[in-house]
């Protein structure tokens, strides 16, 4: 027995740590792949953390918010590296969120049982946006007033709500009553909301489980680990390399702090990295508020997803239309983020425009479903294809009826 098991057992035996009723997981789940969503939650927690303790520093008001931010950077012991991790794993966590959505998506993890798990991963999304929305015009710095003023532009052309999210986050309108609304919003509303979601969140996981490999066709589990010691390990060594990863590169890449609202400086409206796609795309549509619109119809699609995507298969090439459409999506950010850092608030006409979009779709949809048509027919892989050969009679009709089990799974293919 190590020395670590034999503390572990001393632990347990008091604790009863093993007892907690987490399933055991299947052994295909200790694989990165299957820990965005726990990675997410680690850098949820080291918000958490980082948050509450800049709050002991930062007094929000026109005329502190800003000179009570460079305190923490220049006074305060470690202060710069504070705030800095703090920034860093916010746009870690919007990073991650986007790979567990994409993830999720092209492995199908929103079918049957998981639509609700989908359902409510959406609106943790559009929180933890909001969290990093109010987050940004705490510092008081000209660049986010500025941002988050055409932000609650937008958002007060919301159709039937607009006017009360605006008020939302601007109260009676003076600078003192933003200033609350916006730190009530981040630092308890939204985290309050995201660990209420978390929770349903990781309900619908234990109950319905991880989501087995594309590669395998039924939700068998096969063999398991247990939570306790395995995956709780698993667990604390990934967030650990996390946490000291974003802290590394807060300390070594500190990000300076722009000039104070107010100041005479002239700087261009620019959002956090995330909402620079649909800045641009504002460039784009003759009235800026129909971007509200095009986003709602987008969140909508990715929500009801579940329920257009019918195909019982889960595997992205048994799926090319769904695949397709998230791929342009994607192509789509890129470029209009790229787009908006290289030319922002500067008028696209539609001739320009709208040759690129139509570009882009044809694009992925002619090479989504090309790849589609050319690997569609069910071929036996090279041991199948020995097996075939060698096997006896029984072996050979086992195998055909094999071929035609995928072969009828296609017939469940989105068209
Ligand atoms: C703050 C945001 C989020 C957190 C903290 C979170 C957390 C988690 C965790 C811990 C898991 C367990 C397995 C894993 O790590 O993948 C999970 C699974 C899952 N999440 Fe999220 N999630 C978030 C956002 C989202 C979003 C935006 C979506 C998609 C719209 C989503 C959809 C799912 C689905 C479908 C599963 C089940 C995956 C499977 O069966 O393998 N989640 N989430």
């Amino acid at each position: 027995m190590s020395f670590f098991d034999i503390i572990w057992n001393w632990i347990d035996s008091r604790a009863h740590i093993s007892d907690i009723p987490l399933k055991a997981m299947p052994e295909y789940t200790m694989d990165i792949s299957y820990w965005t969503g726990g990675l997410l939650a680690a850098a949820f927690i080291f918000q958490a953390i980082t948050g509450v303790l800049l709050m002991l520093y930062y007094t929000p008001g026109a005329s502190t918010a800003y000179s009570s931010t460079q305190y923490i950077i220049n006074k305060v012991p470690f202060g710069i590296i504070l705030l800095n991790a703090h920034l860093y794993m916010a746009y870690v966590m919007i990073l991650l969120i986007f790979i567990h959505f994409f993830r999720n998506y092209y492995i199908g993890a929103y079918k049957k049982p998981r639509e609700l798990a989908w359902i409510i991963g959406i609106l943790m999304a559009l929180v933890v946006v909001g969290s990093g929305f109010t987050g940004y015009f705490l510092p008081y710095t000209e660049v986010s007033v500025d941002a988050t003023d055409v932000g609650v532009g937008l958002a007060s052309k919301f159709p039937l709500i607009g006017n009360f999210l605006a008020s939302l986050i601007t109260g009676n309108g003076t600078i003192s009553s933003e200033f609350g609304r916006m730190l009530d919003l981040h630092i308890l509303i939204l985290p309050a909301i995201l660990m209420l979601l978390f929770g349903i969140h990781m309900y619908l996981y234990e109950k319905n489980e991880a989501t087995p490999p594309v590669s395998m066709k039924t939700e068998q589990k096969g063999s398991t680990l247990s939570w306790v010691p395995t995956f709780l390990s698993y667990t604390a060594g990934i967030t650990l390399i996390l946490w000291g990863f974003v802290i590394v590169i807060a300390s070594v890449f500190p990000v300076p702090l722009a000039p104070e609202a107010g100041s005479s400086v002239i700087v261009q409206a620019m959002p956090e990295w995330y909402l620079v796609a649909p800045y641009k795309v504002i460039d784009f549509v003759p009235i800026s508020s129909n971007i509200i619109y095009i986003l709602l119809v987008i969140v909508i699609f990715y929500m009801l997803v579940p329920f257009f995507d019918r195909s019982e298969s889960r595997d992205p090439k048994d799926r090319p239309f769904f695949v397709s459409i998230v791929t342009v999506n994607l192509d789509y950010f890129i470029l209009f983020t790229i787009w908006g850092y290289l030319q922002p608030a500067v008028q696209v006409q539609p001739v320009v425009w709208i040759p690129i979009m139509l570009g882009i779709i044809a694009f992925n949809f002619g090479l989504t479903y090309g790849l589609y048509y050319k690997y569609r027919k069910v071929t036996p892989t090279g041991s199948e294809r020995n097996s075939f050969t060698h096997s006896n009679t029984k072996n050979k009709k086992q195998h055909f009826s094999d071929a035609s089990d995928c072969n009828d799974k296609k017939e469940g293919v989105d068209k």
